[in-house]
C-alpha cells in the first residue's frame, strides 16, 4: 500500500487492502451521533472497528476521541456503548482518558457547560510503547504508590518519587479559530483535532517510523503531524472536499518548510 497518502474512499476499503497487523497505532475522532453533518456520510461501527482490531499490530493502541449528542433530553450513551463494544471485539480498553476543553461553545440550558470528550485508549494485549509525558514534581524521596494490579486489586508499593512524574489521564487544551492550528484552510472542517493532542497522543504512544493510521482523516491533522514526528502515515476520507482541505494543508506545509527552512519540531516546541 501506498504511505503518506489519505486515500479518498470509505475507510473500509483501505483497509480491505491492509495485511493484517499492518499499522502501529491508530488515532481518530469518528463521526459520531450525526452531531455534525460531514456531507452526509455516516459509518458502519462495528464492521470497521473489527477491520481497525485486525490491521493493528499486537501491542498497537488506538485513541478514540469520541462524544455523545443529546436527543430528547438525555445523552445518546454511545460513546459507552462503543467503549463496550471494543472490549467485546478484542481489545483492552486501556485507559479512558479525558479530552478537556480550557474553552468550549458556552451552551445555555440546564445543564454545566460541556468541556471534555473521551479518549479511549484501546490496546491489542499490552501497549508494546509507552513514553509518558511528564513534569516536574513537588516532593521526591520514597512514598506510597497505587499500582492497578492483572485482577484488578489495588496493590501499594513504597516507590522512590523522582524529580519528574507522568501527568494524569486528563489532558487539557484551548480549542477554537486560530488556537487548534494555524492553518486556516483547515477551520473549512467542522471538527478538527488541536495539534497538540495529536502530538501528545503519537508520542506517547509510538516511535519514530512506526505506522499511524486515521480512517476518518478530515482536514489532515493526523497526517501533518505524523510527518512533523516522523513517523510514517496513512489515511481515509470519504469526502472529497475534505480530502482536498487535508492535501492543500499538507502541500501550503511542506511549501513553508521548504521555503523558510524551519524545522518543523520547533513550531511545537518539541
Ligand atoms: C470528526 S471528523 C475527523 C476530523 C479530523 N480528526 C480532523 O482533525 O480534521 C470525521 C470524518 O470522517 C469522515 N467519514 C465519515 N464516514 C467515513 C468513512 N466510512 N470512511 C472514511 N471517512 C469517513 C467524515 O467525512 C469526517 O471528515
Amino acid at each position: 500500500m501506498q504511505l503518506s497518502k489519505i486515500y479518498n474512499e470509505d475507510c473500509l476499503i483501505t483497509m480491505a487492502n491492509m495485511e493484517d497487523e499492518f499499522v502501529d497505532f491508530v488515532i481518530t475522532s469518528p463521526p459520531y451521533d450525526d452531531i455534525r453533518n460531514y456531507n452526509g456520510y455516516n459509518f458502519e461501527f462495528e464492521k470497521i472497528t473489527r477491520q481497525l482490531f485486525r490491521v493493528i499490530k499486537k501491542g498497537g493502541v488506538m485513541v478514540w476521541v469520541v462524544a455523545d449528542a443529546t436527543v430528547d433530553g438525555s445523552e445518546t450513551g454511545t460513546s459507552f456503548r462503543q467503549a463496550l463494544f471494543f472490549k467485546e471485539i478484542g481489545f483492552r480498553l486501556h485507559d479512558t482518558m479525558i479530552y478537556y476543553k480550557n474553552n468550549p461553545m458556552p451552551q445555555t440550558g440546564n445543564r454545566y457547560h460541556q468541556h471534555f470528550e473521551y479518549m479511549f485508549v484501546l490496546s491489542k494485549g499490552s501497549p508494546k510503547t509507552f513514553n509518558p509525558i511528564t513534569e516536574p514534581t513537588k516532593y521526591h524521596g520514597l512514598a506510597n504508590m497505587k499500582n492497578r494490579g492483572q485482577n484488578g486489586s489495588l496493590d501499594y508499593e513504597k516507590v522512590e518519587r523522582t524529580k519528574e512524574k507522568k501527568i494524569g489521564n486528563v489532558f487539557c487544551y484551548s480549542v477554537g479559530g486560530g488556537i487548534s492550528t494555524k492553518d486556516k484552510i483547515a477551520y473549512g472542517h467542522p471538527a478538527i483535532f488541536p495539534e497538540k493532542l495529536v502530538i501528545d497522543q503519537i508520542n506517547t504512544w509510538t516511535n519514530e517510523e512506526d505506522l499511524v493510521y486515521d480512517p476518518f482523516m478530515g482536514s489532515g491533522t493526523t497526517a501533518k503531524i505524523a510527518h512533523i514526528l516522523n513517523r510514517k502515515w496513512i489515511g481515509s476520507e470519504i469526502s472529497e472536499q475534505y480530502i482536498e482541505i487535508a492535501n492543500k494543508r499538507l502541500d501550503i506545509y511542506t511549501a513553508n518548510m521548504l521555503q523558510f527552512k524551519i524545522n518543523p519540531a520547533e513550531l511545537f516546541d518539541l
